[in-house]
């Protein structure tokens, strides 16, 4: 089986050579620019090609690593080539292979194949990949090839319905994105309190790396500190009276997902008061 690329972006580059470091056997790359190709070709010791349709033919198995909105028009495209019996998939945490359109009249079998992972570096993501859970998804016909492929690379792998993909990207998000903007919005809070951005940064460090370390060892429930969970009424209203409209806004919502945790905590505690203040 060889593996072939289209896109030598971050999750391209990253995927490639996890691959070639496992043994796999590369065809190589195209991309829209050819330098970045052949760059990736370079980094995964394989071929680069001046067309999809090449590289398709070069390929048992292609990955259309291209941003989620290149994904349909690139595999228009190629399905205009010959890929018959071609196993093509895309990384796409929100899309699912119902993207691959026509697959079943062009014989070809289609996957989502979603590193959930923050994949930041062309050429040094890959060193963490073997920490990645994948879910994937699509035709049942390579299905459990795909999911053997990752579990023996040491990947837990997890399967996902079509229609469930968009739910699950917002939960990505959540995890993810969503804490860059509270992280942000604690700097910004620091700053109002005389800190300036580096020393506001480089003070939210310890805290931060801690809670998400003590969240993956024990869960949201046991990890639980602060107001919330002691149920001290006096000081969340202190915080509401001290922030501005907006983040009085985002600090009562998120407040309410965290009550939920501290009920879960202590089911005999009333927390009443509390809720009343964070409607
Ligand atoms: N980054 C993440 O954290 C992450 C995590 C999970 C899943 N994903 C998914 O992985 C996929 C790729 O994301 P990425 O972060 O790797 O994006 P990226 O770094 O922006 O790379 C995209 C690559 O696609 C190439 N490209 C764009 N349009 C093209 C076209 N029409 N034909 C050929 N190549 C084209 C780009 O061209 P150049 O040749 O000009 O560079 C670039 O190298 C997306 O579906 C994304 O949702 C990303």
């Amino acid at each position: 089986m060889r593996f072939g690329f289209i896109g030598a972006g971050k999750v391209g580059c990253s995927l490639g050579k996890y691959f070639a470091c496992h043994g796999k056997e590369l065809s190589g790359y195209y991309s829209r620019t050819k330098e970045h190709a052949k760059d990736a070709a370079e980094f995964t010791g394989s071929r680069v090609y001046d067309t999809p349709e090449d590289l398709a033919e070069n390929s048992d198995i292609i990955f259309l690593t291209v941003p989620d909105a290149r994904i349909a028009e690139v595999w228009e495209q190629l399905k205009r080539g010959n890929v018959e019996h071609k196993i093509i998939c895309h990384c796409s945490g929100a899309l699912s292979s119902k993207v691959f359109s026509d697959v079943t009249d062009t014989a070809v079998y289609g996957y989502s194949v979603h590193p959930l992972f923050a994949v930041s570096s062309r050429y040094d993501s890959y060193k963490e990949l073997s920490k990645c859970y994948f879910t994937i998804e699509g035709a049942i016909e390579y299905l459990p090839f795909i999911r053997e492929l990752f579990i023996e690379m040491g990947n837990p792998v997890g399967t996902i319905d079509a229609g469930a993909k968009i739910k699950y990207h917002a939960a990505a998000a959540v995890c993810s994105n969503l804490i860059v903007g509270m992280i942000a919005m604690s700097e910004r809070l620091l700053t109002d309190c005389g800190f300036d951005a580096v020393s506001a940064h480089a003070a939210l460090q310890p805290i931060v790396q801690g809670n998400v370390a003590h969240i993956a060892e024990v869960g949201t429930v046991d990890a639980l500190t602060g107001p919330m969970e002691r149920n001290d009424v006096e000081t969340v209203e202190k915080h509401l009276m001290c922030l501005k409209d907006d983040e009085k806004a985002i600090y009562q919502m998120v407040s309410r997902e965290v009550l939920k945790v501290a009920r879960q905590r202590h089911p005999d505690t009333d927390y009443g008061r509390m809720e009343e203040l964070l409607k």
